[in-house]
């Protein structure tokens, strides 16, 4: 299996995509960082470490990250989208420590170093660690086989500002570095991540199934739901996270994830926080930008909810 290092700030969407890379037998998560993002970096650890204990697997190490963005301090998260505890209010057993002898970014390091060539990265929280990372290490781009984040919004609005998804947002700085560097990026933006939505039907499945992730899901999705009610006008929710691991291990098709130059804006006016992609070779079918490598997920073949449930339930590997 390919090695993957997972980088978090567990949240809700985050415990999804969790539970759906332990479910794939073609990757192996061998580090997780957290980061502060929908909570602190130390909160999303130990809500990372109690689902890894629920799900049997107290055995993958995870390591603190940054808890401050490289410039502005961390806001207090969302508690009002993930709830105070990051996972709607659902308390789960409590179990192991966080690593302390290394951070987020030096784990990063390390493993990148130890699978050279191999290791995925994927990132489904702002990017302050990634970016530490890279400035630890320059040659982390050629030493990792490439990364695949959830931000940004390619051509939709954002989710925090007009233009700004909540990732890109809550470290603009780190973003821009880590979309500057030169590896291989792969961006699942809300483009992608807003039109691939969980039913109800699908929250009472793992409501009423025997597994206690499932069933743990299930229950931090009810508040979740109820945060996207005001967008959608009924209950359900957007999958981010989910989205960007399943898109990291090649478990679904995309039908347009065109091969762009992609950056952040880092600046102070209204457009802090935009990703700003070149996409103005749509209507031509996206012509080869050379030097470009950024790839943006705009579109799947199918819905994701089907693959999702399936996976979480155990009914099929993640890939
Ligand atoms: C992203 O922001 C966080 O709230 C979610 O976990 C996801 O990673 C969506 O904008
Ligand atoms: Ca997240």
């Amino acid at each position: 299996p390919t090695p993957l290092y997972l980088d978090c700030d567990t949240g809700i969407d985050d415990a999804l995509a969790l539970a759906y890379l332990l479910a794939s037998p073609s990757a192996e998560l061998v580090g997780i960082g957290s980061v502060s993002g929908n909570v602190s970096a130390a909160v999303g650890a130990v809500n990372t470490l109690d689902l890894l204990a629920l799900a049997g697997r107290p055995d993958i190490p995870v390591a603190v990250g940054a808890h401050d963005p490289l410039v502005r301090a961390f806001d207090g998260g969302a508690p009002h989208v993930h709830g105070a505890n990051g996972i709607g209010g659902v308390v789960l057993p409590t179990s192991g420590t966080a690593q302390m002898d290394e951070t987020a970014a030096e784990m990063l390091v390390r493993l990148a170093n130890e699978y050279p060539g191999e290791l995925k990265v994927v990132a489904i929280g702002p990017l302050t660690n990634i970016a530490h990372a890279l400035r630890l290490e320059p040659r982390l781009p050629e030493l990792v086989a490439g990364i695949t984040l959830m931000g940004g919004a390619a051509m939709v609005p954002g989710n925090i500002t007009p233009v700004a998804e909540a990732n890109i947002a809550n470290d603009p700085e780190a973003a821009r570095e880590v979309l500057a560097a030169p590896w291989n990026v792969t961006m699942v933006p809300l483009d992608v991540t807003m039109a691939n939505v969980l039913e109800e039907e699908h929250r009472l499945e793992l409501l009423a199934s025997e597994n206690p992730v499932a069933r743990a899901l299930g229950e931090m999705l009810g508040y979740y739901y109820r945060f996207y009610e005001g967008i959608f006008g009924r209950a359900c929710s957007a999958m981010h996270d989910p989205l960007a691991a399943a898109v990291a291990l090649d478990a679904v098709a995309l039908r347009t994830a065109p091969v762009v130059h992609a950056e952040v804006d880092a600046g102070n006016g209204p457009g802090r926080g935009q990703t700003v992609c070149d996409l103005r070779g749509m209507h031509v079918g996206y012509p080869e930008q050379p030097g470009a490598h950024c790839r943006v997920v705009l579109e799947l073949e199918q819905d994701f909810a089907p693959h999702l449930m399936d996976v979480l339930l155990g009914r099929v590997p993640a890939a």
